[in-house]
């Protein structure tokens, strides 16, 4: 079994950077809800404890008994994780109603402890905390202060016991890699040896002994994580796999060819689905952005159960869901747990009662895209931007129609061209266009015109959940905007969108 630290999720927001701190230093890890204390087994090496919202104090904060696990693991608590590992030893602290955030540097540093080996005196970190320690129980021992925080990092004396104040996880934490780095190999004895490629073997050879002869089918889109899995497959089981590529009528200009033939050229067993006409009439006069999400997801999972039924004996269903989707959240509203779910594809497995397999699932999306270099995959696929299942469908605001689509093609196209020629593509995280269901007056040359306007839209993210919109050069703006005007017929006006998520959202539907 493979070395693992488990990150118990009290709910921060830099759980999952946490846990993307662990696998850049090659040591796999999973996160857990804080209430899953994991039972003793050999390949699990330590346990990190996670920060939270709550104060120690609060009503309903989560305070598992923690016992078991100091005895059974190495043990590291982060902000609300420490607060907890001391205060049930008997720690105090005080609550204050004013949250302490941000730069502080360390002064004191214990260099003989494990953790702390190498750091610097003034080495700056990121706090961000209402509780703070004031005494520490007897068994215990400070191994950092900062002028405002005298335990800024502790210990269990002589045991594996440690707790920052401050978080280690985040780029302002200079030397927090390096901590985490001596907790995964002086602490809990980790080998590093988890890699990209340590996992496309690993995982090619569960997939071969999963799968043995069996047939499986998977639907691709023309995004990362789809391709991807699709690669992975094919490593395993080759002709065994068998893709479905559907047109929607709502992709991107000539996407579907494209995409379809890069597909092929990488060797995939894949079937292109001509569907345009089959969406747009079930669409026919849907406006509510909801009701269209519907119809075109129920339409894609007819279109690819009808296609995969053509497949004799195919028995697993194969799906690009990665880790993010699956991470069980814990909702600050309440230690209740919520399991989110994949918006992509939802209802596709209950409707073809197959098996499931998810080769990416326990995979980041930057991991998704080192494991796509590794196997040698096109960078024009692996650094598409996102582009959601309903694809232009939601970029249409209100209903949809054949001249719709070819307008909002049209423009995408020139908008997305020009972002890649100005260098500007892969400077974006996410970028496309939508069509307003407004008309404006114009003039071109002596004449009034009455036409469609849209949007342009471009954000820097991580992963979606916020966004700022991108403040892309004027210059850009202007030639795209007359190229738009000049170039697509039924096109008067382009603005650009200013909003940032929250509180707006990416898409406009
Ligand atoms: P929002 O608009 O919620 O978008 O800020 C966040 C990210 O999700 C994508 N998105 C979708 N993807 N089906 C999808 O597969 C959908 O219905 C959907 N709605 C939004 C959006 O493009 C962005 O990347």
């Amino acid at each position: 079994m493979e070395e693992t630290i488990i990150i118990l999720d009290f709910g921060s927001q830099y759980t999952q950077l946490i846990a993307r701190r662990v696998r850049e230093l090659n040591v796999y890890c999973e996160i857990h809800p804080f209430n899953k204390i994991p039972e003793k087994k050999e390949n699990i090496k330590g346990v990190i404890l996670s920060g939270s919202p709550f104060s120690v104090y609060d009503k309903g904060a989560p305070r598992p008994n923690l016992k078991e696990l100091k005895k059974n693991y190495p043990v590291l608590g982060v902000c609300y994780g420490a607060q907890l590992l001391a205060l049930e030893d008997g720690a105090e602290m005080i609550h204050s109603t004013i949250r302490e955030y941000g730069r502080a540097n360390i002064g004191y540093v214990n260099y003989e402890n494990p953790l702390m080996k190498g750091v610097s005196s003034g080495s700056q970190v990121w706090m961000s905390h209402g509780d703070t320690i004031t005494h520490l129980p007897k068994t215990y021992e400070p191994i950092a202060s900062t002028e405002d925080v005298q335990v800024a990092g502790f210990w269990m004396k002589d045991h594996n016991i440690f707790g920052l104040q401050f978080h280690p996880e985040v780029y302002h934490s200079v030397e927090g890699k390096l901590i985490l780095e001596n907790y995964l190999v002086n602490v809990c004895k980790c080998s590093q040896s988890w890699t990209p490629i340590s996992f496309i073997e690993d995982s090619v050879n569960g997939l071969v002994k999963q799968l043995g002869n069996d047939k499986v089918v998977l639907g691709l889109s023309g995004g990362v994580d789809s391709s991807v899995a699709a690669m992975l497959l094919h490593r395993a089981i080759g002709k065994n796999l068998h893709c479905i590529f559907v047109d929607n009528g709502l992709l991107r200009k000539n996407e579907f060819e494209t995409v379809l033939q890069q597909y092929e050229g990488l060797g995939l067993n894949v079937k292109g689905v001509d569907a345009k006409e089959r969406f747009l009439g079930n669409l026919k006069e849907a406006t509510d952005p909801e009701k269209k999400r519907k119809i075109i997801g129920s339409t894609f999972i007819d279109v690819f159960d009808e296609e995969a039924h053509k497949i004799k004996d195919v028995k697993w269903l194969a799906q690009g869901t990665i880790y993010p989707d699956v991470i069980e959240s814990v909702s600050v509203n309440g230690p209740s747990v919520t399991i989110k779910s994949h918006h992509n594809v939802g209802g596709l497995p209950a409707k073809m009662k197959m098996k499931v397999v998810e080769p990416l699932r326990t995979l980041f999306k930057d991991e998704v895209r080192v494991i796509g270099s590794a196997l040698k995959m096109p960078k024009d696929i692996l650094s598409r931007h996102p582009f959601p299942g309903p694809g232009l469908g939601i970029r249409i605001l209100g209903d949809i129609t054949a001249e719709k689509v070819r307008i909002l093609q049209e423009v995408d196209q020139l908008y997305i061209e020009g972002l890649k020629k100005n260098d500007l593509y892969d400077k974006v995280w996410q970028a496309g266009a939508i069509l307003l269901p407004i008309q404006s007056v114009g003039v071109m040359g002596d004449e009034r015109t009455y036409e469609n306007v849209v949007a342009l839209r471009a954000v820097g993210s991580t992963d979606g959940m916020t966004a700022d919109w991108s403040h892309l050069p004027y210059e850009f703006l202007a030639k795209i905007s007359s190229d738009i005007i000049n170039k697509v017929k039924g096109v008067n006006r382009v603005v650009y969108d200013i909003s940032s998520k929250p509180p707006s959202t990416i898409e406009w539907e």
